[in-house]
């Protein structure tokens, strides 16, 4: 038994809305600079709730498409990389407000790589048959990490969790997972400690290349063109890996959803491809980069709109900051 059958989705998208003219109230831009560059028109912030609220809602909402009780969960993945707290885990306090009280959590960090890295763990431990039901909540609050002054990277950041509920099945999944750590430093968030340690020397020499010890603490940083550049590459080999796994051609793929990260990005690296745009799901428009978010809101909303079909060749790919990648192929 090694695929995965999706027993229910759900997600949560703030209702806070910024628009590319709101961002040039406050900014040097323009919807004219952002949308032909991005294809971003809009984004959601979660001004007033914190990113576990996001992820429980999710996740509320993917137990009650699943039509099951909480209490049968055996397992909660959060993928995050904005979480409130270093510790617990984000997933315990999700298991809290769902009354999943069965369920092991942890959460992983794969940036936005985090969902397809949640699902290749959540697949093993199924066809392990360790554990018969696996929630995973990607569920990303980036508006923490913005610099709200750096027009570059602030503009195409949003906020939102999705959430799937996921049983074994006999069908066919595939899944790759890559990293290029040499590029750590090509977008990052470092941590800023209020060192009070009276033994503690400069630790700053420890990094090199791009990283910017100056750089604002606790904010994103990225070398937005070296980021597009891997991104186009990363996805198309992540999609040519896991087909051939499954001895698929690329265009035996039903639907395709890739990370949204720049529109660009996706249109580049599916044309490579040979993918037609009418089987490429999108949701950046209205969205922006919710980071590991976006694929399983996406999934979501397939599932609502009645397009995710028995039988169809779902694949997802993505990339993100590590420089991570990576990309499934699971038949519904
Ligand atoms: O999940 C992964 C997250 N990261 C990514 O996906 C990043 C991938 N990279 C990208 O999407 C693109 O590199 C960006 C959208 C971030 C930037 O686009 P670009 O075409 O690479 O622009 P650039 O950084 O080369 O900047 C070109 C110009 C600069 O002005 P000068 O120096 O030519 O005068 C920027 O200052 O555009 C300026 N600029 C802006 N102007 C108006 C940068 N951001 C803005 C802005 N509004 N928001």
């Amino acid at each position: 038994m090694n695929g995965l059958e999706i027993l229910g989705t759900g997600s949560y998208v703030p209702d806070f809305e910024a628009d590319n003219d709101k961002f040039s109230e406050i900014l040097d831009t323009s919807d004219e600079w952002i949308y032909p560059r991005t294809g971003i028109k809009r984004r959601h912030l979660a001004v007033d709730k914190p990113n576990h609220f996001m992820a429980s809602e999710a996740a509320k909402k993917a137990v009650e498409d699943a039509g099951i009780d909480p209490k049968d969960i055996d397992l909660i993945i959060v993928s995050t990389c904005t979480p409130e707290f270093f510790y617990p885990a984000m997933s315990c306090l999700v298991q809290k407000r769902i009354g999943a009280v069965n369920a092991a959590c942890f959460d992983v960090n794969a940036a936005c790589t985090g969902f397809i890295t949640a699902l290749d763990i959540a697949q093993k431990y199924l066809a392990a048959d360790k554990y018969k039901t696996v929630m995973i909540v990607s569920s990303e609050k980036l508006s923490n990490q913005q610099d709200y002054t750096d027009r570059a990277s602030c503009i195409l950041f949003g906020d939102a969790a999705g959430a799937v509920v996921l049983r074994g099945s006999d069908k066919p999944f595939y899944s790759f997972l890559g990293a290029e750590g040499d590029e750590f430093d090509a977008l990052y968030c470092k941590i800023h400690y209020e060192h009070n340690c009276p033994f503690y020397e400069d630790q700053d020499a420890f990094y090199n290349g791009r990283f910017d010890t100056f750089a604002k603490q606790n904010y994103l940083w990225q070398d937005g063109k070296a980021v597009y550049k891997f991104a186009v590459n990363a996805m198309h080999n992540a999609v040519l890996n896991v087909a051939a796994q499954g001895g698929y051609d690329v265009s035996d793929l039903d639907i395709i959803i890739p990370h949204q990260a720049n529109m660009r990005i996706i249109g580049k690296a599916t044309e490579l491809l040979g993918i037609p745009p009418e089987k490429v799901y999108t949701n950046i428009e209205y969205m922006g980069n919710v980071s590991s978010a976006c694929i399983p809101v996406g999934i979501d909303e397939l599932n609502h709109a009645g397009r995710l079909k028995t039988g169809m060749k779902l694949c997802v790919v993505g990339f993100g900051a590590g420089l991570t990648y990576g990309a499934a192929i699971m038949e519904l």
